[in-house]
């Protein structure tokens, strides 16, 4: 099948590589000409593990092309995946902007009937709005439209992998003709008809996933709600690390044991500088929002979000009981990607405790594997260092941000020999406080002795 795809980010590039690899032909546009520059010159703008082999691959296939003209890539796709950015709006409300701008251009542009998919998150009613501004821009009614949506549950870092092996694949359409093209664009999906980069051939024999088709509107509600109860699920571990540190228990003993139980999972349980990222902060608001909107008092969302944005704060008490005073202090920051896997810093806790240690005065030393170039646009002033045992060379504190395995296997003999002071402030709880006290480490951690 013929498939435009408009917005070549995280998530408009993996859906359009993958379905390219499942061997459809897919037309990409981008609103960021560079961008596309960059992706015809055969370079990826975005770290994501076997993405680059995927494209790769579809490129020489002749199965996926990107271009600068909408207008060319929206006339030339059957079925068009709209993957543009829904950032917050200062209220919390999802900002629908790009959506309606590419909405407009879609009813402008097309010559033909189109099935056009929300894949971007967007709030529910949002298919509604979607068809009516389809309508409204098209010439006159003469080029008719179908919307569905098409929720995406990818997680970065892992993004290919989610997409070849997906837990469930959501349809929300309005019709059984909607379904039938949806099934016909999963088919090879769902019937592992695709190169897989991930596992070479030897995929794994779990189920196949299930393509749960709903109404619009329930898979509009079902991202929110997904991603909202994950966000409610890592706040419920910090409340619980909290009470671990007053109380003297282990948090990662805790969390550990209640995630054995198969109703609640080990997963999304661990306590530590809480969520970022361009998904769950966002997400929870606009949902937030939207209850908000229609009189449905969400509080657990209210205090989930609350329950995170204090996690910056918690670090900071102990970083000024440890350290005492910032100011003049050379600290080591190890990560500044949201989380491990990705050069994604939207939103990402490290940088609030960056932009903290600056205002109080600090020499920060910040390294990561994959995030430096994006974060020094934003902190030109950070000394950046490619090897964190550099960036510890001389330090007062270690303050450990993002759980990315080089600093999990990090060697602390030889990088504690160069700091200044032994002193480490994990805030994603990588360490064992035993063996680091062992070290002759002042260490502290989230919800532990
Ligand atoms: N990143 C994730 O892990 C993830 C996972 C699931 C869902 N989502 C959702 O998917 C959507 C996209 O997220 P992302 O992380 O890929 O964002 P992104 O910022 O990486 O990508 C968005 C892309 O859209 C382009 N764009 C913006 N306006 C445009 C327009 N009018 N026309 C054409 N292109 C335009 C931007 O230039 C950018 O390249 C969001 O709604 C997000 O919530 C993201």
């Amino acid at each position: 099948m013929r498939l435009t795809v408009i917005g070549c980010g995280y998530v408009g590039l993996v859906t359009g590589a993958c379905l390219a690899a499942a061997g459809h032909e897919v037309f990409c546009t981008d609103i960021d000409k560079k961008r596309i520059d960059l992706l015809n010159s055969g370079k990826v703008p975005i770290y994501e593990e076997h993405l680059d082999e995927v494209l790769k691959r579809a490129t020489a296939q002749k199965k996926i092309s990107f271009t600068d003209d909408a207008g060319e890539a929206i006339r030339a796709g059957e079925v068009i995946f709209i993957c543009v950015g829904t950032p917050p709006k200062e209220t919390g409300e999802a900002d629908l902007s790009a959506i309606d701008h590419v909405a407009r251009q879609i009813a402008r542009e097309a010559r033909t009937p189109k099935l056009v998919i929300e894949k971007s998150t967007v709030p529910a009613l949002t298919g509604v709005q979607l068809q009516k501004a389809l309508a409204a821009y098209s010439r006159g009614g003469a080029v008719k439209f179908a919307v569905a949506s098409n929720p995406e549950f990818l997680r970065e870092g892992t993004a290919v992998e989610d997409f070849f092996h997906p837990d469930r694949i959501v349809v929300g359409v309005e019709s059984e003709k909607g379904a039938a093209v949806m099934r016909e664009i999963y088919e090879p999906i769902l019937d592992r008809k695709f190169h897989c980069p991930v596992h070479g051939g030897n995929c794994p024999k779990d189920p196949n996933a299930e393509l749960l088709i709903t109404t619009i509107s329930s898979a509009e509600l079902i991202k929110h709600a997904s991603n909202s109860f994950l966000a409610l699920k890592i706040s419920y571990a910090n409340v619980i690390s909290d009470l671990c540190e007053r109380i003297g228990g282990d948090v990662e003993e805790v969390t550990r044991a209640m995630g054995l139980d198969p109703r609640i999972g080990t997963q999304f349980l661990k306590a530590g500088l809480g969520f970022g990222g361009f998904c769950f902060p966002k997400d929870i608001q606009a949902f937030i929002h939207l209850a908000g909107t229609i009189g449905v008092e969400f509080d657990m969302l209210k205090a989930a979000e609350r329950v995170n944005k204090q996690r910056i704060d918690r670090f900071f008490e102990k970083i000024h009981k440890a350290l005492w005073v910032v100011k003049g202090k050379k600290i080591a920051v190890l990560g500044l990607a949201f989380k491990a896997n990705t050069d994604d810093i939207r939103f990402a806790p490290a940088l609030e405790v960056v932009r903290k240690l600056q205002e109080e005065g600090a020499e920060v030393h910040a390294s990561d594997p994959q995030a430096i170039g994006r974060t020094r646009e934003i902190f030109p002033h950070v000394c950046y260092h490619e090897d964190p045992y550099k960036a510890l060379e001389g330090a007062d504190a270690a303050l450990i941000c993002t759980e990315w395995k080089i600093f999990r296997t990090l060697d602390w003999e030889k990088g504690g020999r160069s700091m200044a002071r032994r002193l480490v402030l994990d805030g994603r709880n990588l360490y064992d406080p035993k063996k680091m006290q062992q070290m002759g480490f002042e260490y502290h951690s989230f919800g532990r002795a």
